[in-house]
């Protein structure tokens, strides 16, 4: 099972830090809340009517009475909810969607900026510790990681070498690893997928981002192209993918 079900709950506002420049950890006290890594949560970034719809978040972490999620500061949303002081209420729907297909077996995950985030989540529930390979415009947008063989690299060279997160892949043998996970920009999950010999591209999960409207299957704003014509919807068909489930040829972000 990689699902379980959502519920509509207030969460309170416990702590709220800039991590690095642009990047905000949140956590939230909300009694008995669980979910499996991979999963997400619409919040109510506002109590005013806008923005209108929820913000959509990887849980980071579980938390022993709560949660904890990192985000990139976009826009009003992401402004809106780092702006809440700790005890402010917000409204939360979720875990939502399908996470990380879980199972025995050595994982390599592999990330974008803040495609990582829920990668501790998802480290935490695995019965190896996995490799990790992390990738980030600059040192200062890594985000923490300490729960496995982590291996950075950066597009300026300011922490590890200079290239991006698929120029690590030469290093890396498929084959000894039974699930390859990979999230972040579509540019760079395509460039993952690429770059595998198609005999292991079978063991590709992927993490997919979409602009989403209701997170829960209804409205269709968050449809991606499937393998074979069509579309799947991120939220409830996602937000985790088989790699071969996507057309990759047609998903553009
Ligand atoms: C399943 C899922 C999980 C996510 N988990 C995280 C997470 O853990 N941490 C995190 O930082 N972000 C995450 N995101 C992206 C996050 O939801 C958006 O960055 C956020 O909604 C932006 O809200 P805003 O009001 O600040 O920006 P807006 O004002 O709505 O948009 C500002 C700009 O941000 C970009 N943007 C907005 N939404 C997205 C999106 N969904 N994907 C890519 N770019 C977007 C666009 O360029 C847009 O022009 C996730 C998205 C999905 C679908
Ligand atoms: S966001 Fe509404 S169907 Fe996916």
């Amino acid at each position: 099972m990689n699902r379980i079900l959502p519920d509509d709950f207030i969460a309170e506002t416990a702590s709220v830090r800039r991590i690095r420049p642009g990047i905000v950890c949140m956590t939230f006290s909300a009694p008995g809340f669980r979910s499996l890594p991979g999963q997400f949560l619409e919040i109510e970034v506002s109590p005013g009517p806008f923005p209108v719809t929820r913000r959509p978040f990887t849980v980071n972490r579980l938390l022993p009475e709560g949660f904890e999620i990192l985000f990139d500061l976009r826009g009003r949303g992401t402004e809106l909810l780092s702006s809440l002081s700790p005890g402010s209420p917000v409204r939360v729907l979720g875990p939502l969607g399908n996470g990380w297909r879980l199972g025995p077996g050595k994982w390599l995950l592999v990330g974008g900026g803040m495609g990582c985030a829920g990668f501790s989540f998802l480290a935490g529930e695995l019965e190896e510790p996995p490799t990790v390979l992390m990738g980030a415009s600059t040192a200062d947008r890594l985000l923490p990681f300490d729960d496995g063989d982590l291996r950075v690299i950066t597009e300026d060279g300011s922490s590890g070498p200079r290239g991006r997160v698929t120029d690590l892949l030469p290093g890396i043998e498929p084959g000894d690893y039974r699930v390859v996970a990979v999230c972040g920009p579509v540019p760079m999950m395509r460039g993952v997928w690429l770059s595998l010999p198609p005999g292991h591209r079978r063991r590709v999960q992927v993490s997919a981002e979409s602009r989403m409207g209701c997170g829960w299957g209804v409205c269709g704003g968050c449809a991606v192209p499937a393998a074979g014509g069509g579309y799947v919807k991120c939220c409830s068909d996602g937000p985790v993918f088989a790699g071969d489930e996507l057309d990759w040829d047609r998903w553009t972000v």
